[in-house]
């Protein structure tokens, strides 16, 4: 295959969007639309990708990652042909150069593959529209071939009914692109250099142009105002829902479902209404997850079920766990099998081995937990000295009663038990039972307090 550029057109101001962002840094599926158009255009892996930005200064090359993107500014910014005209100097001699847009994020890799089929001609990817407004019109002669794009401000009534439309996403022989673009001329209605009119300097030059259709009608839609950003955010969910539903996986609705990252899933997972799923995540064989949870950055091993309302950010949990309803898994959190973690418990950056359990209002940081540990109803690790965090360790087969807390760094021995209602500040032996309260007494005819006169 003919050395790939790529050329990503992302210097629209976005006006429409009244935001501070520039528009190609709007999110669909928790990720900026340029990132979308980079990531797909990286998979066909050209020797250069160029992104041509006009707006937010250094905030459009900072918010993307994995990107090795040359980036250009135009400034002014005096049309499509224009912007392209930019990203010459930095094209390589030959090959193709395939152009994009930064506020159409979905176009889809086979849809690409298609229009860089035959690198000698000039691809056009074009639409037919029931109503065509606003959008460049393919011209075609009496033989149905292409002679020509003319954009709506200068059609011709006639041409105005033509219903095959330019999605602008096209692809060249670059040496010929080059010497197309230092042709362009603005006498238009619009005064701009119209990246379009490479067409008619094709056909005049007897070069082969093909036009290609997307796969999906919302792969070419472009982004200008926040309606038509969650208008394509529910189309692009429903169909990663969809493509989840094809694959097996028990979707209740998939209307209400959100994945903003990778959602990978084995056989047989069930996932309720209104969860959210943010950057990767694994689900392993049989896993539930409850109504409304949100799980971030995680795995789930095989059979574990997420009750409802669970929150759950850069955590590994096990096999056959339960979690929630109402947890908080937090960063840095591993759970080993069959560990059971209930509701209002918060979690942070601890470990627990298998099958030990905080069923009830429990704050459980910076701790190393055994197997078989019994976690009693609202106990704390005190992890924060207002300067410094400390660890507790609580050994395997410990119980620790409720409403206890642990001043750490401490450590509760194997097979211990603490009494309820302790605060535990020096390490406790194995075995046994550690109390540290008050023996309860009775003041018989004590009287309560009486208001002032
Ligand atoms: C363009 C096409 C039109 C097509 C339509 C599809 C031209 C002349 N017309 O029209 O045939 O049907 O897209 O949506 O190409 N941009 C820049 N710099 C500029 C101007 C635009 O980077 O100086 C970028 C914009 O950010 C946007 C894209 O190019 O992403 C298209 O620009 P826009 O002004 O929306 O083009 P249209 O007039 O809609
Ligand atoms: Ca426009």
């Amino acid at each position: 295959m003919a050395k790939l550029n790529i050329v990503i057109l992302a210097a629209g101001k976005g006006t429409r969007m009244y935001s501070d962002k520039p528009k190609v840094l709007h999110l669909i599926a928790g990720k900026a639309m340029l990132q979308h158009v980079l990531d797909t255009a990286t998979i066909l892996k050209p020797a250069k990708t160029i992104v041509v930005f006009g707006h937010g200064g250094e905030m459009v090359p900072q918010a993307l990652v994995r990107n090795t993107a040359t980036f250009v500014l135009q400034e002014p910014q005096l049309g499509t042909g224009h912007a392209v005209q930019q990203a010459l100097p930095h094209l390589d001699e030959d090959g193709v150069s395939l152009v994009l847009y930064g506020d159409v994020p979905l176009v889809q890799l086979e849809t690409l593959k298609k229009i860089l089929t035959n690198e000698s001609s000039l691809s056009l990817l074009t639409q037919h529209l029931e109503n065509p407004k606003g959008y460049g019109r393919i011209v075609r002669d009496t033989a149905g071939e292409v002679c020509s794009i003319i954009e709506e401000k200068d059609a011709t009534p006639e041409q105005c009914q033509i219903k095959e439309v330019n999605t602008g996403i096209l692809a060249a022989p670059t040496k010929l692109l080059r010497t197309w673009l230092t042709n362009l001329r603005n006498d238009n209605a619009q005064g701009e250099y119209y990246l379009t009119d490479i067409v008619a300097m094709a056909v005049a030059q007897g070069v082969k142009i093909d036009t290609t259709q997307p796969g999906n009608e919302w792969e070419v839609v472009g982004i200008n105002n926040k309606l038509q950003q969650a208008e394509l955010e529910r189309v692009w969910q429903t169909e990663l829902a969809t493509r989840l539903l094809l694959q097996g996986v028990t979707v209740a609705d998939p209307a209400r479902l959100d994945i903003r990252g990778e959602l990978e899933c084995e056989r047989d997972v069930e996932i309720d209404v209104g969860c959210i799923f943010e950057g990767p995540v694994h689900l392993g064989k049989g896993v539930k997850v409850g109504a409304y949870s949100v799980i971030k950055n995680s795995r789930v091993a095989a059979n574990t079920i997420i009750s409802p309302y669970s929150h759950i950010d850069d955590a590994e949990i096990g096999i056959n766990c339960h979690i929630g309803p109402f947890a908080r898994i937090r960063p840095g959190s591993k759970l080993q099998n069959e560990v059971h973690i209930g509701n209002f418990v918060e979690i942070k950056n601890s470990t627990f081995a298998n099958n030990s359990k905080a069923n009830h209002l429990s704050y459980i940081g910076d701790a190393t937990i055994g197997s078989r540990v019994n976690i009693g109803a609202g106990t704390i690790t005190c992890n924060y000295d207002g300067a410094n965090k400390f660890r507790t360790v609580i050994e395997d087969d410990a119980f620790i009663g409720s409403d206890t807390q642990l001043v750490a760094p401490v450590t509760v021995g194997r097979g211990a038990t603490i009494g309820a209602g302790s605060t535990i500040t020096k390490d406790t032996p194995d075995g046994g039972l550690t109390l540290s309260r008050t023996k309860q007494h009775s003041v018989p005819g004590w009287q309560r307090p009486t208001k002032n006169k």
